[in-house]
């Protein structure tokens, strides 16, 4: 379970305080999925950030499955990060000179070496999202879409408790951004993840069920 409570955001600026996130709070059940959408500049992105424990909120708290990712040490956050979040973003962020199934099996490389059932799961996930034939190409070799697939089986490696999806289907025309966001909605809903997506795209919203909206900084119905 995710547990938000009074996250607030704000940046220092000259004279004034940027406030960028007021007061949000809002809980989300194992197999929940959120749509969050908003106009540019409402702090969407920044409230993924924190929620992935990649930026700490000014107030308020973060609890995921019990654990206040911003309650210990660095190495204790980067291991929330690794362990309980998968990250898709707009952008893809492969690494251009490993292959696809290199680059799905990332995430497993900050404990050491790939154990051969992750490794396996690596390649099961490609074959579900279609890119079973597609094991070796780089990233360079793929089309827009299939990119974003690989980047779907890599959030989805280690079986994060919560998957973090920043624009997923942003980049691409409206075929292959059904079908990523089919991909992105059916994975974690198989795997029992629970799902924030921000989006713009109203399909994509659609299919995940539950939306709300950020209007300057608040969380609206
Ligand atoms: N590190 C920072 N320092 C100061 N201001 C910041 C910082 N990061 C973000 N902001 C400001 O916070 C506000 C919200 O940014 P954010 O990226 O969360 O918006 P967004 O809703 O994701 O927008 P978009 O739809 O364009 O991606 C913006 O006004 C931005 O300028
Ligand atoms: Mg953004």
């Amino acid at each position: 379970m995710l547990e938000v409570t009074g996250v607030s955001k704000s940046y220092p600026g000259a004279g004034e305080n940027l406030v960028v996130l007021h007061d949000i709070s809002f809980t989300l059940e194992p197999d929940q999925q959120l749509a969050i959408m908003g106009p540019s500049g409402s702090g969407k992105s920044t409230l993924l950030a924190i929620l992935g424990g990649l930026e700490s909120p000014t107030t308020g708290r973060v609890v995921l499955d019990g654990v206040d990712p911003f309650a210990g040490s660095a190495a204790d956050r980067a291991a929330y990060r690794n362990r309980r979040i998968g990250f898709v973003f707009q952008e893809h962020h492969l690494l251009p000179g490993c292959s696809a199934l290199d680059n799905v099996l990332v995430p497993a490389l900050a404990t050491g070496r790939v154990p051969r059932e992750i490794a396996a799961r690596g390649q099961r996930l490609l074959e579900r999202v279609g890119l079973g034939a597609r094991l070796h190409h780089r990233p360079g070799e793929l089309s827009g879409g299939e990119r974003q697939r690989v980047a779907v089986a890599r959030a989805l490696l280690l079986s994060p408790r919560l998957i973090l999806a920043d624009e997923p289907t942003g980049q691409l025309d409206s075929h292959a951004a059904t079908r990523v966001a089919d991909l992105l909605v059916d994975l974690a809903s198989d795997d029992g993840s629970m799902l924030v997506v921000v989006t713009h795209a109203e399909p994509l919203a659609a299919r995940v069920g539950s939306v709300r909206r950020l209007v300057d900084g608040r969380l609206v119905s």
